[in-house]
């Protein structure tokens, strides 16, 4: 009879938080938190491809993969940064502009998207200028986001 009990307890905390979680905003503190860490992974993937093209590694054959994380990665980007962040006491690069010309920052992550499928391509046909070329059109879209929408570091 207890344990009857205890099962229905346990099964309704099942269902108050599976309802009630994702209802729940999480708080700026950990959006943005949450924000640095992906763009931390698309930089993380930039800086393997570019060991490769340096020469550092012999991992040609892998570029395509660091490509397609990144791509897949860029879909995600106008989602993370939507909440918007400007009155957390947090120290976040993220400036207001984002949100104030959200429509800019959402064409910026579009040509991230753009760019690292074109990466995936250029990966895919394994020549090595056109990968070389692609590197930079790919890093040329992070500064055209970074140079508007990213505070300069302190
Ligand atoms: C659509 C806009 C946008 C694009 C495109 C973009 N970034 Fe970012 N990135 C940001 C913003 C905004 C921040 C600051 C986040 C914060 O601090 O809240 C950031 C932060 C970062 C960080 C975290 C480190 C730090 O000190 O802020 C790294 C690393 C990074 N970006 C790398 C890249 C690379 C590499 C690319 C291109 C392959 C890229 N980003 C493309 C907007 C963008």
């Amino acid at each position: 009879m207890n344990l009857q009990k205890n099962i229905k307890y346990f099964l309704l905390i099942l269902v108050l938080f599976g309802i009630a979680s994702p209802l729940q905003a999480g708080s700026d503190e950990d959006a943005i938190t949450y924000r640095v860490r992906v763009m931390k992974g698309i930089g993380s993937n930039m800086g393997s491809i570019g060991d490769v093209l340096k020469g550092k590694v012999d991992h040609k054959q892998l570029i395509v993969h660091y490509a397609k994380a990144m791509n897949e990665a860029s879909k995600t980007v106008t989602t993370i940064f939507k909440q918007d962040t400007r009155t957390s006491a947090k120290k976040t690069r993220s400036k207001p502009e984002i949100w104030t010309k959200w429509g800019e920052f959402e064409d910026a992550a579009k040509k991230l998207e753009d760019e690292s499928a074109k990466m995936i391509a250029a990966a895919q046909s394994g020549d090595m200028a056109k990968i070389g070329a692609q590197m930079k059109a790919l890093g040329d879209s992070c500064g055209d986001c970074h140079k508007p929408f990213r505070e300069k570091k302190k």
